[in-house]
């Protein structure tokens, strides 16, 4: 997948808004590895670093896309590799819960993801990220947003 150009206006070309959550231990660190082996990835992802996949309140997933996200992406250690023993079996069962519950909202259920990726894990991540990241260019921008103004990050930041 070609890398996007943030500055091009186009509809098709813009950049996906799409919050991740990594836990710090693994899925962290899966993506640091992943950049230091120099995998390509796209670069529509907003990283958000939590201690662990337990920690990611189902709230926090649901803002984010009511308030405009295209996708939310939770990403924590493998099962039975928590460092907090059994945050990610919690996590498990709320974000199932997040995604079935997501139509009652009018939010498509594909918008959301979780996975588990460990921090040896820089290939799976990056094809975690770039299948989730081509889904979303799929289903294209939120909804939600469809009549709000394209928001220029850089240049509200003078950059
Ligand atoms: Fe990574 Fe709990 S520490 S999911």
């Amino acid at each position: 997948m070609p890398l996007l150009n943030k500055h091009d206006r186009r509809p098709e070309h813009r950049e996906a808004r799409i919050v991740g959550f990594l836990c710090n231990w693994c899925s962290y660190g899966g993506a640091d590895t992943a950049g230091v082996g120099r995998y390509s990835q796209p670069s529509d992802l907003r990283i958000i670093r939590v201690p662990c996949s337990g920690r990611v309140n189902p709230l926090f997933i649901l803002k984010a896309l009511l308030n405009g996200a295209d996708g939310v992406l939770v990403s924590g250690c493998h099962p039975r590799d928590c460092h907090y023993a059994e945050g990610n079996f919690y996590a498990r069962r709320r974000l199932e819960a997040v995604k079935r519950f997501l139509p009652t909202l009018g939010i498509d259920p594909r918008r959301f993801e979780y996975s588990w990726v460990s921090a040896a894990e820089g290939g799976r991540w990056q094809k975690v990220v770039t299948e989730f990241t081509a889904q979303i260019h799929s289903l294209g921008p939120s909804p939600l947003m469809a009549d709000a103004p394209e928001f220029d990050f850089l240049k509200e930041c003078g950059i």
